[in-house]
């Protein structure tokens, strides 16, 4: 009897390559960006309906406010757009966003429509959507200690947080912008780079890597449904020893 195929429960995307699309149309970058997030919007639908229960999207890194003013004017005002569409799709989706990342980079509209967009899809269940925006994994974990140490000078700490003197995973772990969501089981990146670009660092110590050729614009049904297959094809083995 054939295996059922496991679904991962939480697939981690770097959206990468609509800068190439677009050259390789002859269009600005710009456009790759607004394909890219017409393509997210029905990207994530699809997945919702995969039955996949989380979804983590790298939107903006700490490094891309490097790229040229109009590209990251571009960007931003597509994220103005994309913040108000998402308050909706959230709600018809019973979807909760999170944005992880610091956001206090952001010009206020932007920090506004995220505290407006997070706080109105709080009590959703039925998804859960993560965007990082302004996001670093090591930013992530300097923040993470950066408040840690705060309530350990306070005395906030838990006794519970520490085994034999040492921070346990699980203390660490409420200080990341992704605490109280599991580690990703599958990390798909489009368009051929194979690294990791300062990516969920701590979060994805155990996740399968699948990286596609496809550009952001061009990944479809069809390639998710090979990631998943790949993803079936092999084994996890968390350090420990294979089951027969
Ligand atoms: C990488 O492609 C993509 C980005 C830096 C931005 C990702 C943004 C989107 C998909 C659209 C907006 C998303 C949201 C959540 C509104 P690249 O520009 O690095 O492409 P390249 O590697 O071909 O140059």
């Amino acid at each position: 009897m054939g295996e059922e195929t496991k679904v991962p429960r939480h697939i981690a995307i770097i959206l990468d390559g609509n800068g190439r699309w677009a050259k390789q149309r002859r269009m600005p970058r710009g456009y790759g960006h607004i394909i890219g997030c017409q393509n997210l919007e029905h990207m994530c639908n699809v997945i919702k309906d995969r039955g996949v229960k989380y979804l983590t999207v790298y939107a903006f890194s700490t490094e891309n406010w490097k790229r040229s003013r109009d590209e990251v004017e571009g960007l931003l005002k597509l994220f103005r757009q994309y913040l108000k569409r998402c308050m909706r799709s959230a709600k018809k989706n019973k979807m909760r966003v999170k944005i992880i990342g610091d956001p206090s980079a952001f010009p206020q509209d932007i920090q506004d429509s995220i505290r407006l967009l997070e706080d109105c899809s709080k009590d959703y269940d039925q998804m859960f959507f993560q965007i990082a925006m302004n996001y670093g994994g090591r930013d992530e974990i300097l923040r993470g200690v950066t408040r840690m140490l705060e309530d350990a000078r306070e005395g906030r700490l838990p006794e519970d947080g520490f085994d034999d003197g040492k921070v346990t995973e699980e203390l660490f772990e409420r200080y990341l912008d992704t605490a109280g969501i599991p580690d990703p089981d599958l990390l798909i990146r489009t368009s051929g780079e194979q690294r990791l670009s300062n990516y969920l660092l701590w979060q994805l110590a155990y996740t399968e890597f699948c990286f596609v050729d496809v550009p952001w614009p061009d990944f479809h049904e069809e390639e998710l449904e090979k990631a998943i297959e790949q993803y079936n094809k092999r084994d996890r083995r968390y350090g420990g020893v294979k089951e027969e």
